[in-house]
């Protein structure tokens, strides 16, 4: 009866931490996943999102082996903003285990890179901001940003992060506009430079309606042998970089989320902290007439996988 019982609860749980593979991207097909985005910047960055054959006409997406490389135009003076590349996911989500493997993100002056996940109807679907960083920033900030009425106060958090602010609510009294709900990592592996003198990692984001959202970083010499073998196991990783509890915040306030990647510069953040980034000039002069400062405004991508 108790060894039954025992094979039942092994059983159990191991249904419960399954996880099994909805796609790849990785190689030429990474690109595939996504549409190309090339409306005007939401914000207010100084850019140019261009569409696909434009990209491939700039040299802005290519390949280089079996990386897929995705970048900022980095030789041409730009009075209308840099050409740089976003794109989306063609599918939306409403839960997953999201692994992204790169070994370079575009870093610099100006630059406000940003790996995220977000819904049409913004804020009442959510976003996820997974990698997001301005200008030197030397560390990954992790942030939710949800309508009124989900908060990470009072929740017990374990995480590696430091809590920045709260309030997942883009409007909260008393946090800055649209900060979110954010996460300070104190490790510079997971940023800028630091990243990418260490060949960068991987990011793994789980949401699910029971568990809410977590983060995870790994440096390319500790990605979980599970990741590897597309059988990954979250609970057996150790702590999160940051994680969001579904505790004071109902799960519906994330709902059919794309996966974005974007490179835009200055703009709502970028720009509004220039000046204390110690970088030179006006943000919008540099990025304008500086385009060889751009060679590391770049990601260099291994691979997408998303679980379900
Ligand atoms: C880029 O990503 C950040 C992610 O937080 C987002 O807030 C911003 O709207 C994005 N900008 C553009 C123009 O895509
Ligand atoms: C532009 O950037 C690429 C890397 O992204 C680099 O190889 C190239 O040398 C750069 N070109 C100039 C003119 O700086």
């Amino acid at each position: 009866m108790l060894i039954k019982l025992a094979i039942t609860t092994a059983l159990f749980s191991s249904v419960a931490n399954a996880w099994s593979l909805h796609s790849i991207s990785a190689g030429s097909n990474f690109i595939n996943f996504f549409n190309f985005y090339n409306g005007a910047d939401p914000t207010h960055g100084f850019v140019q999102y261009v569409d696909q054959s434009t990209a491939a006409a700039k040299n802005l997406v290519y390949m280089q082996g079996e990386q897929t490389i995705i970048k900022a135009d980095n030789t041409t003076v730009t009075p209308g903003g840099r050409p740089s590349v976003r794109i989306e996911s063609k599918s939306t989500f409403n839960s997953g285990l999201f692994v992204l493997d790169i070994e370079h993100m575009p870093v610099g002056c100006g630059t406000w890179p940003a790996f995220w996940m977000f819904g049409d109807n913004w804020p009442n679907q959510g976003e996820i901001d997974i990698i997001e960083g301005v200008n030197e920033q030397t560390t990954n900030s992790v942030a939710l940003h949800t309508s009124n009425g989900c908060t990470m106060a009072g929740v017990n958090r374990p995480q590696l992060g430091s809590v920045k602010t709260p309030n997942c609510d883009v409007n909260a009294p008393g946090q800055g506009a649209n900060e979110g709900c954010a996460v300070s990592s104190g490790d510079t592996r997971t940023y800028g430079r630091g990243f990418n003198s260490n060949k960068g990692g991987v990011y793994a984001t789980r949401w699910t309606a029971g568990q809410g959202i977590q983060v995870w970083f790994f440096t390319r010499s500790a990605i979980p042998g599970d990741i590897s073998s597309n059988n990954p196991n979250p609970d057996s990783w150790g702590l999160p970089v940051a994680t969001f509890p579904f505790q004071s915040c109902p799960a519906n306030k994330f709902k059919d989320l794309r996966i974005v990647l974007n490179l835009t510069f200055c703009g709502d953040w970028a720009g509004s902290v220039y000046g204390n980034a110690g970088c030179p000039s006006t943000c919008v002069d540099f990025v304008q007439n500086t385009p060889s400062a751009f060679g590391e405004a770049y990601w260099k991508i291994n691979s997408l996988k998303v679980f379900q």
